[in-house]
């Protein structure tokens, strides 16, 4: 745990006092207001009737801006992956896009021990909260952090352009917000991390596959784990931009939580492009027997589930093949094209639950959601896993019997030699290379085995 020194602190008295004058106000960065009359701007605090949060231990107003504790987790997990980058580089600047109150640019400055973030947002109501709330952060002659306030893509395209670039930028936007990715991807360094978010439950629902294509390229249809087909459109989405502009990104961790929904992915962004094809394709599932397949590009026309190849064997007349063919059409669906390759990248998320160890926000049975969730995201970066999840009532459903225990079946899964794990993502289904025909029979056995006993 870091510990907060009158070194990179000041007294919290700064709550209820005016900002000095001319503080932090980095001259690289031109402070952007919208309005012309500053006098007419809110008077933070000026009666002190803020309620004050706490975070990790850190104080904070969050005044009339946009604020969610939910999203604490989203929060640390961007401080682990930034504190590990700053060990490895000694060095570490953060552009905090769009920063509400200025919490995340509070985290990366003091437990990430960030050189410099430059946190902004395009409420210009705002400004007095982030600015109070980061003068918790003594700076002397070589500013630690200064605030704008404008449009995101102005920010970091006025930063690309005077060649400013960053270790890592954050991007916690609305929606399916993805026209900050080109402008975050020049603004950033080369192997820099850019975290990224998505908060449309709708898209990755696959209930609007226009809205989708326009913002990620990728056409999502409704598809039983289509939470992680969230996080996939959105690293897809990247992994397009970033090869239009001479890049190839790689996650290092994908997080969803229900609350919103959020989709956060980090990404690490290096010079290069995406090998041909490689974890960038579409994904099929089958309605009638339940079972999904990736297809390259080169695969398009050729997609038909295996549960159709069997009844094609016998068939007889071409009638018949017909009308197999528009049963098999049917029951198959595709979406993409998307990221279909690791969520997560093995190393980093296992050196993050280290740190997470190191300051006691994980281990030595501290049971903390966030100990679980780095914990299930290590298991869910075993290699040998494929994209999806099964759930297991949809087992349940086809094998006609009741939901089987979670545990019994992941420990069938692995005797039987297959990788199974967990899902972050929803909570009683399983990651495994098993298909779901293999599922319903474990289902079927587990079931026999409980009638029997
Ligand atoms: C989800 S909130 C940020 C929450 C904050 N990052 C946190 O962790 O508490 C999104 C913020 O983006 C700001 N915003 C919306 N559109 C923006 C834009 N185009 N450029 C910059 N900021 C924007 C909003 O004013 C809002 O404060």
């Amino acid at each position: 745990m870091i510990t907060l020194t009158p070194k990179t602190l000041s007294p919290f008295s700064f709550l209820c006092n005016p900002i000095p004058k001319h503080q932090n106000q980095n001259s690289k960065y031109t402070i952007v207001t919208q309005y012309s009359d500053s006098n007419s701007k809110p008077t933070f605090n000026s009666n002190c009737e803020s309620e004050f949060q706490t975070e990790r231990g850190l104080k904070f107003d969050i005044g009339e801006t946009f604020f969610r504790h939910e999203s604490a987790t989203g929060r640390d997990l961007g401080v682990l992956a930034a504190a590990l980058y700053k060990r490895s580089k000694g060095k570490l600047r953060v552009l905090d896009a769009l920063c509400g109150c200025g919490i995340r640019s509070l985290r990366y400055l003091i437990e990430a021990e960030a050189d410099f973030v430059l946190a902004n947002d395009a409420n210009d109501d705002n400004r007095k909260v982030i600015t109070e709330n980061l003068s918790q952060v003594e700076s002397g002659d070589d500013p630690r952090w200064a605030v704008t306030l404008s449009d995101a893509n102005r920010i970091m395209t006025e930063c690309y352009l005077k060649r400013d670039f960053f270790d890592l930028i954050d991007i916690d936007s609305f929606g399916s917000d993805s026209s900050f990715l080109r402008s975050a991807i020049n603004a950033l360094k080369l192997d820099g991390l850019l975290y990224v978010t998505s908060t449309d439950g709708f898209s990755s629902g696959g209930r609007r596959p226009q809205q989708t294509l326009a913002a990620y390229g990728a056409y999502v249809r409704p598809m039983p784990y289509s939470n992680e087909l969230g996080l996939r459109m959105l690293i897809g989405g990247a992994v397009r931009v970033a090869s239009v502009l001479g890049y190839r990104v790689t996650p290092l961790f994908s997080y969803y939580s229900y609350h919103g929904p959020i989709f956060r992915v980090m990404l690490r962004v290096n010079r290069g492009k995406l090998p041909d094809n490689r974890n960038y394709g579409f994904i099929s599932y089958c309605h009638n027997c339940g079972s999904s397949q990736e297809y390259s590009w080169a695969e398009l026309g050729r997609m038909s589930c295996p549960c159709s190849d069997s009844k094609v064997q016998g068939c007889v007349s071409s009638l018949k093949l017909a009308l197999i063919h528009v049963v098999v059409s049917k029951s198959l669906i595709v979406s993409g094209p998307l990221w279909t390759g690791p969520l997560h990248d093995t190393i980093y998320i296992t050196e993050m639950l280290h740190l997470a160890e190191e300051w006691g926000w994980a281990g030595s049975g501290s049971g903390t959601d966030l100990d679980k969730l780095l914990n299930q995201m290590v298991a869910e970066s075993d290699p040998r896993l494929p994209f999806g999840y099964t759930k297991l009532d949809e087992v349940a459903s086809r094998a006609k019997v009741n939901s089987p225990p979670l545990r019994a079946v992941m420990s069938t899964l692995e005797k039987e030699g297959y990788a199974a794990s967990r899902s972050h993502i929803e909570s009683n289904a399983i990651k495994t290379n098993c298909s779901m025909a293999g599922c319903i029979r474990i289902a079927k056995q587990l079931q026999q085995c409980s009638s029997a006993e």
